[in-house]
């Protein structure tokens, strides 16, 4: 039977956290851990395998090179620079960084052979999910990133404490930018079946949202959490858990991603956040909402900041 293999790129906080709660949810039977601080790497490892005594199945947990991810079914991409992050809490000042980084390691992955699923998390997210797809020249949808995934969970989450409604009978997404430039497009969300905006003509106040508010709120908790704990972890690798769930089961799920768009709500040749239904190739359909025409305009409005954002470092490939 075949052995589930998955690459964590980068053990900083994220890094570290997504390989624990891998570990812990049994989807992985083997995990490689790949980071430029070898004493740090092999106490994460080793940390991971002082665990697997009581993990629901065990987990053959390995320091390795970039070179020998060739055969992983599924890498995340985890590096950054929170130094850079902290200091002035902008995502596109970790770009330099990070460019570097996978313009170093990705053709030295596909060396190795990977043909596998590539989820990049590293910051400015549609960016880098971006560059990593140019360098990777894997089929498209099989590199995407988590972008606007992890603000969506932030969204229902308030959603969620406004109404008492449960965070799974919520259907709300945020599109565009993992980073300022992010939308939502109040016109998708519904909770159960019935649309806000029957709810909203009900006249029932729980339902009654101030969207800027609302927007904002999402955008700031990244913050909120940056501040008081100098980086964020579980929203982030809950979102990663949730996403290598939907490849490895095949699960074809709606879930937003940072997806290459190609025409789809009339964009092209730059990674934003939208609606993706994800399975065992990674991201195979970009699902095309019928937004009313100030949504629309409002996400051309963050997909030209994207835009705009990919010319602050030369490195990055653009179309
Ligand atoms: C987050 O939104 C900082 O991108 C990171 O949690």
């Amino acid at each position: 039977m075949k052995q589930r293999k998955i690459g964590i790129i980068g053990l900083g906080a994220v890094g570290k956290n997504c390989a624990y709660a891998l570990a812990l949810s049994g989807l992985a039977d083997e995990l490689l851990l790949v980071d430029i601080k070898a004493d740090k790497v092999a106490a994460e490892c080793q940390d991971l395998r002082d665990c697997m005594s009581y993990c629901p199945h065990p987990v053959e947990v390995n320091v390795a090179d970039y070179g020998d991810l060739g055969d992983c079914d599924i890498i995340v991409n985890a590096v950054g620079n929170m130094p850079l992050l902290l200091e002035s809490m902008d995502r596109l000042d970790e770009l330099h960084f990070n460019i570097a980084q996978v313009n170093d390691f990705v053709p030295k992955i596909m060396a190795g052979g990977f043909h596998g699923v590539f989820i990049n998390i590293s910051n400015p997210c549609d960016i880098i999910t971006h560059q990593v797809a140019k360098l990777a020249g894997l089929p498209k949808g099989q590199v995407f990133g988590t972008g606007t995934g992890l603000d969506s969970s932030r969204l229902i989450a308030l959603l969620h404490q406004q109404t008492g409604i449960a965070h799974r009978s919520i259907t709300a997404l945020m599109m565009g930018e993992h980073g300022a430039s992010i939308m939502v497009p109040w016109s998708q969300v519904s909770f159960g079946s019935k649309s806000l905006a029957n709810l909203e003509a009900s006249g029932d106040p729980r339902f009654r949202f101030d969207h800027w508010g609302f927007r904002k709120k999402a955008e700031e908790n990244a913050y909120l959490v940056l501040r008081g704990k100098h980086c964020t972890e579980y929203g982030i690798c809950t979102t990663l858990l949730r996403t290598v769930e939907l490849v490895v089961h095949d699960q074809k799920a709606i879930q937003p991603a940072s997806m290459e768009l190609c025409g789809e709500y009339g964009v092209t040749g730059i990674n934003a956040g939208v609606p993706c239904i994800i399975g065992k190739n990674g991201v195979e359909e970009i699902v095309e909402y019928d937004l009313p025409e100030s949504e629309l305009a409002e996400f051309h409005a963050c997909c030209n900041n994207i835009r705009k954002n990919m010319t602050m470092d030369d490195a990055v490939i653009m179309d």
